[in-house]
């Protein structure tokens, strides 16, 4: 796998190559694109080197809502292969494509995903993404059968099934929304199933932000080593960016696909590597879909390659710009919170961050479970003290916490939801 290119100076020229090619695709055959181009005054030929790609627009979700559905194609429809599109919080979805090459890279990175987490040929493969209009599960499908190995493609929900599959099929890898996983595990431990117990070594966690804390929490459970997969539907889906089952450290992001920069959220200025700011990104070789400085709202570091030397890595994201709640006028993010919750003794890992307006200022209440049924009251609001505690200290805001019994959240079957916004309610 890491032959695809031996040197950082090898995958520049390429990037560059590359990066001229699609930039002249999409201003050729995008309307879009050539309008945005020619209302800055940049054109595909004035990129010389990697750095000029700063010159041009940047792309937003709104531009593919403006486009939908297939306005943001470069091929003729009949050469799309594939649809897939994401829903988002407000009407309609965005809406994606790809070509038969297409898919066949994105089967390419997505079993080097796979591989790069530790995964092998002939290994078993259990998939528990949602498989439909969600990249999730057919992307992991792909690149699981692309590197060779059996799959199993489940989908998300049945969880009792779930458990009886990886019993029963005995898999090595389990690729899975984290907080699904959790799910998942509770099942497993509510059947008199020790989760240590199972065949599963490898967990491919992805579609949604978590912790460090919650892959000690996951591999303290299970034993199983969780490494984070990252993508986004826009660009590809999953397979943009993956973690090394060996180091752990970061998401090797696959270059001489998806060439990506790291800017300040309000100026759009380019910041150096190693600063951290939102995550754009630029496809070198989609065919349907090309997208120019993409910008995925989500928060990281661009870092030095290590497991695989050539690719920088992107560090785990922390949020996206629009999970930031702002309370009191300090900034946190759900992964914050997270954090701290995993710190405290006698909670389960499910939580919702709920916002509420009861007069002029904003209040956060974070519901959170008591693991155990036959907690008492003084218990759970020492709990409750706790948390409440830590966050203050820790991520410096107030905070009401309520401490609910075992289950009563509701469980993700894909990527959980951690904010609920009743601030319009009264
Ligand atoms: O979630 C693709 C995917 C599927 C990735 C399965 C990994 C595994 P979308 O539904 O378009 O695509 O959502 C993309 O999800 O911009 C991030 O905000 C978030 N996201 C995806 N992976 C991670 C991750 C898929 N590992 C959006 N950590 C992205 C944090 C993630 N956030």
């Amino acid at each position: 796998m890491d032959n695809v290119v031996s040197s950082v100076e090898e995958l520049r020229a390429l990037q560059l190559d590359r990066m001229r090619w699609s930039l002249a695709h999409a201003y050729a055959n995008v309307p879009h694109y050539r309008a945005a181009f020619d209302a800055a005054g940049v054109h595909p030929d004035d990129v010389r080197e990697l750095a000029d790609l700063a010159r041009f627009p940047f792309t937003a979700k709104a531009d593919l809502r403006d486009n939908y559905p297939f306005g943001m194609f470069a091929v003729p429809r009949e050469q799309v292969s594939r649809i897939h599109a994401s829903s988002g919080t407000t009407g309609r979805p965005t809406v994606v494509g790809y070509t038969r090459e297409d898919i066949d890279t994105w089967a390419e990175v997505m079993a080097r995903s796979i591989e790069a987490a530790g995964g092998r040929p002939g290994d078993m493969v259990h998939i528990a993404y949602g498989y439909g209009l969600f990249t999730g599960g057919m992307g992991a499908h792909y690149g699981a059968e692309r590197l060779g190995c059996t799959v199993v493609p489940v989908s998300g929900g049945m969880t009792e099934r779930q458990v009886q599959l990886i019993r029963d099929f005995e898999p090595r890898v389990i690729m899975v929304t984290p907080s699904y996983f959790l799910a998942i595990l509770d099942e497993m431990e509510a059947q008199g199933i020790d989760p240590k117990d199972t065949s599963l070594e490898i967990g491919i966690f992805g579609a949604e932000p978590w912790t460090q804390q919650m892959r000690e929490e996951v591999e303290r459970r299970s034993n199983l080593r969780a490494v984070d997969i990252y993508g986004l539907s826009e660009v590809m889906g999953p397979g943009v960016s993956q973690e090394s089952g060996q180091t752990q450290d970061g998401l090797h992001i696959w270059e001489d696909h998806f060439y990506p920069e790291v800017v300040d959220p309000v100026t759009g200025e380019v910041l150096p590597d190693g600063e951290e700011g939102e995550l754009v990104f630029t496809s070198l070789t989609k065919q349907a879909m090309p997208v120019v400085r993409y910008r995925t709202r989500d928060l990281t570091t661009l870092m030095p390659g290590t497991a695989h030397p050539q690719f920088r890595r992107m560090a785990k994201v922390t949020g996206r710009t629009d999970d930031m709640m702002i309370v009191r006028g300090v900034n946190v993010f759900p992964s914050q919170i997270e954090e701290q919750l995993l710190a405290v003794e006698g909670l389960t890992p499910h939580y919702l961050c709920v916002l509420t307006r009861p007069g002029r200022m904003d209040e956060l209440t974070v519901q959170v479970e008591a693991a155990s049924a036959s907690s008492s009251e003084q218990e759970r609001a020492g709990m409750a003290r706790a948390l409440a505690t830590r966050v203050k200290d820790r991520v410096g805001v107030t905070v009401a916490v309520e401490v609910l019994a075992p289950h009563a959240l509701e469980r993700s079957l894909g990527k959980a939801k951690r904010i609920s916004d009743q601030r319009h309610l009264r």
